[in-house]
């Protein structure tokens, strides 16, 4: 059996940055009530042509630098993200006709919140069976073209950004106790519908309509209070799980990278975990809830600063729509 080791980060948010003070014009709301109720001070939008397979491939050129790899490396791409550029064919293979690398399989993922973890749960399958020694792994999302900017939507448009952000999950053929020590997923599609967005819907004859689009059931909807409570509640046990799974205790444990979905969520589980706050990397503050591109901007950020060095242990956890928890323990 083979390990995996993340070899290279990348990450890329698009240059508009969007202020609250932007969204008091826009809508009832206050730079106040974002930052005390969620941590978040800007946020990016993309420009017009621009989207996730732009910043993903942008991403992808810096993971690629660190990694010190060529595009024609990749064995396998595998891209998370609940806002594809189109509904098919996957985001993926638009990337791979970007980097140039064709017959490379890809493969989407939807998993929203954890959409990483579940990717890197699957590349890190992959390569211990040996099946594939080089794999990106991609968290994208844009979410400011379909947010909605009026005080109708005003509990969620404030909350999520645009980003991509990748690793390059590699086979690891050394002798030491390095790499991915475990990824552990979950879901519970009863509370499907607290976060959620319903049209466009294959259900629906036709799938969109007049009626759907001036009711806004287009836009995300959220039991905002269902989420925070569950979350507080599912963090925990998620990491319980991977550090059980390993042996190893809290205090082992050198990064904590929460989904960053709201600062309060992560001070909250610190608290009730007694997690030192200084043993977290948050971003939100500048990007806002970047769905399935969070974890990896936080992790190539943390990275970035210094944060993460050889040998650290690195837990990973998020928590989200579906809904759906997940978490990963890593040896660096
Ligand atoms: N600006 C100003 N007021 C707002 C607002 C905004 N952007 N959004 C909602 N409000 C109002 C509400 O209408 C409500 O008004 P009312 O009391 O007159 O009805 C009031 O603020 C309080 O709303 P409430 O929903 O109780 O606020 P909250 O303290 O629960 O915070 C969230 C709202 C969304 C910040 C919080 O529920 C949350 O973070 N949930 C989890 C979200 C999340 O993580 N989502 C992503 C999952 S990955």
């Amino acid at each position: 059996m083979f390990r995996s080791i993340i070899s290279g980060l990348g990450h890329y948010v698009p240059q508009k940055t969007v202020t609250n003070q932007d969204f008091e014009t826009w809508m009832d709301t206050s730079d106040a009530w974002i930052q005390q109720r969620t941590g978040i001070v800007t946020r990016h939008f993309v420009s017009p042509g621009e989207g996730n397979i732009e910043m993903s491939f942008y991403a992808t050129q810096m993971a690629l630098r660190e990694a010190n790899l060529k595009n024609t490396d990749i064995d396998f791409i595998v891209l998370a993200t609940l806002s594809p550029d189109y509904t098919f064919p996957g985001t993926a293979c638009f990337l791979q006709e970007k980097l140039e690398i064709p017959e490379t399989p890809v493969l989407d993922i939807r998993q929203q919140c954890t959409g990483f973890i579940y990717g890197l749960s699957i590349a890190d399958q992959y390569i211990r069976t040996g099946m594939f020694k080089t794999i990106l792994v991609v968290g994208t999302e844009v979410h400011s073209t379909g947010l909605d900017f009026t005080t109708r939507g005003r509990d969620v448009a404030v909350l999520f950004g645009d980003a991509a952000a990748c690793a390059i999950v590699q086979r690891f053929d050394g002798q030491e106790e390095r790499g991915i020590l475990s990824t552990h997923l979950f879901a519970d599609g009863r509370h499907a519908k607290d976060l959620w967005i319903e049209t466009p819907s294959c259900r629906e004859h036709p799938r969109m309509t007049q009626q759907m689009l001036e009711e806004g059931s287009w836009y995300p909807k959220m039991n905002g209070k269902k989420v925070f409570t569950m979350a507080l509640k599912k963090f925990p046990e998620v990491i319980q799980v991977a550090l059980k799974a390993n042996q190893v205790e809290l205090k082992d444990v050198h990064l904590f990278i929460f989904h960053q979905a709201n600062l309060r969520i992560v001070q909250a589980v610190c608290e009730s975990m007694a997690i030192p706050f200084e043993k977290t990397f948050n971003n939100i503050g500048k990007y806002g809830n970047t769905t399935a591109a969070s974890i990896p901007l936080a992790l190539s950020e943390a990275y970035q600063a210094g944060r993460i060095q050889k040998n650290d242990l690195v837990c990973l956890s998020a928590f989200g729509s579906g809904f759906t928890w997940a978490s990963a323990l890593i040896r660096w």
